[in-house]
């Protein structure tokens, strides 16, 4: 199994370019097969999810072409089936998003349900009120969503919570739905946005994306588009947390600072200076850190996968912080990986009370999940000594080539195999 060994202690200096963003990518490749035309879909991160999705899709007839590592050419022409029991698909949450995108352009989708990073329960109860008030009977056995309508018709909508999944999954269903469909209480993330842009540049009639209430005027048929994924919020996000807890200097180059603000803010709160320019962000950490609260929130307030990450870098702040997780109910799972190198945190239910300590410590550790591996990794790069992250099979689910990110940036990582490359690199890094 892989792993990562890292020597911690060297602040992160240089330049880092941002990928694709995962949570975009999803969502947009699914909805790519909802025309007969080809579509092209450039700055599509090399993750295992983006990789797992295109499989599946692979195997109900999807024409999928690499041009080169980030940019596919998908022809949905050729599909056969509109079942998908694709083993890996099992693994990704973004699975269901073949259920609104078939459900949309043949009126029917089975699919096994989905499954995703283990941070709570994850209902899908208001994706499926949404199909359902589109006309859809909806059934759920043997492991698998089936979804079937006679015709999709438009409808008003109100979504029980903010859900950037159910928000997209309903939005691709009504894009081809009879008549208008209204979305209320939509999810407001980047990604949701990125996703009505697409299927608009597709033909789609889509208003309102990014504010609470989505207008989609369905159409009858889709085209071919070329279309270019944003930044990844989250990787950035990763990155400049990271050059926080490491004492560095690091520009993220290719974001929208925009969809950084939240974390700017934290990062500010905590003591860092953070310059921004038009399409990349600095942050430089040469002041001790100070403790900050903060509640995870939808967009635009802080991201809930930004969460560990902020709470790595308050371990390390002065003083006493409040983290609230408002948006899962299982985001702590990381805290006794982080308590074993040394952190003082205690977690009452959603709140976890950080206690700022002056060093972490390398230790062997665990990744949880897809972002508190991330975490795991910044926290091990700024500990004093050596750590072995295992399970990193997570972080490889939504960061592409992070170990060569960081790498160029002064760390001491490297991806590991067995205890003998270990011990080489700890030979090697002294
Ligand atoms: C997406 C992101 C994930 C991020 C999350 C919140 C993808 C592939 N994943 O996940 O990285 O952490 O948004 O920003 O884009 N809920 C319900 N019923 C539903 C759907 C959701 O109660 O039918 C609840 C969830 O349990 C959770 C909250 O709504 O408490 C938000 O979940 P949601 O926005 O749907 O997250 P995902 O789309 O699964």
């Amino acid at each position: 199994m892989e792993q990562y060994a890292i020597k911690g202690g060297n602040p992160l200096v240089g330049e880092v370019e941002i990928g694709g963003a995962k949570n975009a990518a999803l969502p947009i490749l699914a909805a790519a097969i909802m025309t007969d035309e080809t579509v092209l879909i450039e700055n599509v991160p090399d993750v295992r999810d983006t990789n797992a999705l295109l499989q599946a899709m692979e195997s109900i007839g999807v024409i999928v072409e690499r041009l080169d590592r980030h940019t596919v050419k998908i022809n949905g022409s050729q599909i056969h089936a509109h079942v998908i029991e694709d083993d890996l698909i099992k693994k990704i949450r973004a699975s269901y998003y073949l259920i609104g995108a078939l459900l949309g352009k043949y009126k029917e989708a089975e699919v096994v349900l989905p499954g995703g990073c283990n941070i709570g329960s994850r209902p899908i109860d208001q994706h499926i009120k949404g199909w359902k008030a589109l006309g859809t009977k909806v059934d759920i056995a043997h492991g698998l969503i089936s979804a079937k309508a006679e015709s999709l018709k438009g409808s008003h909508i109100y979504m029980d919570v903010v859900s950037v999944g159910a928000t997209i999954n309903v939005m691709m269903a009504a894009a081809m739905a009879e008549g208008q469909t209204i979305i209320e209480n939509a999810a407001k993330e980047p990604h949701v946005v990125d996703l009505a842009n697409f299927l608009n540049s597709m033909g789609a009639n889509i208003k309102g994306a990014g504010t609470d209430v989505i207008r989609i005027k369905g159409v009858s048929k889709l085209h071919k588009t070329e279309y270019t994924i944003i930044p990844d919020q989250i990787e950035a996000g990763t990155f400049m947390f990271a050059a926080a807890v490491t004492k560095g200097d690091v520009t993220v180059k290719n974001v929208i600072p925009k969809h950084l603000e939240s974390i700017t803010a934290k990062l500010i709160e905590i003591g860092c200076e953070v310059e921004e320019s038009d399409d990349a962000v600095r942050v430089v950490a040469s002041k001790p850190l100070m403790h900050t609260h903060v509640k995870t929130l939808p967009y635009p307030g802080f991201p809930t996968d930004m969460q560990p990450q902020i709470a790595v870098a308050l371990g390390l702040s002065q003083g006493t912080s409040i983290v609230t997780e408002s948006i899962f109910e299982n985001r702590f799972r990381y805290v006794d990986e982080l308590t074993r190198m040394g952190a003082n945190i205690k977690v009452e239910g959603n709140t976890a009370i950080i206690n700022g300590v002056n060093k972490y410590t390398g230790a062997s550790v665990n990744a949880p999940d897809l972002r508190a591996g991330a975490a795991l990794v910044m926290a091990a790069l700024a500990a004093e000594g050596f750590s072995v992250i295992e399970e990193i099979h997570y972080i490889q689910r939504g960061y592409e080539d992070f170990e060569l990110k960081l790498q160029s940036l002064g760390a001491h990582i490297e991806k590991v195999e067995s205890e003998r490359e270990i011990q080489k690199f700890k030979l090697k890094v002294g």
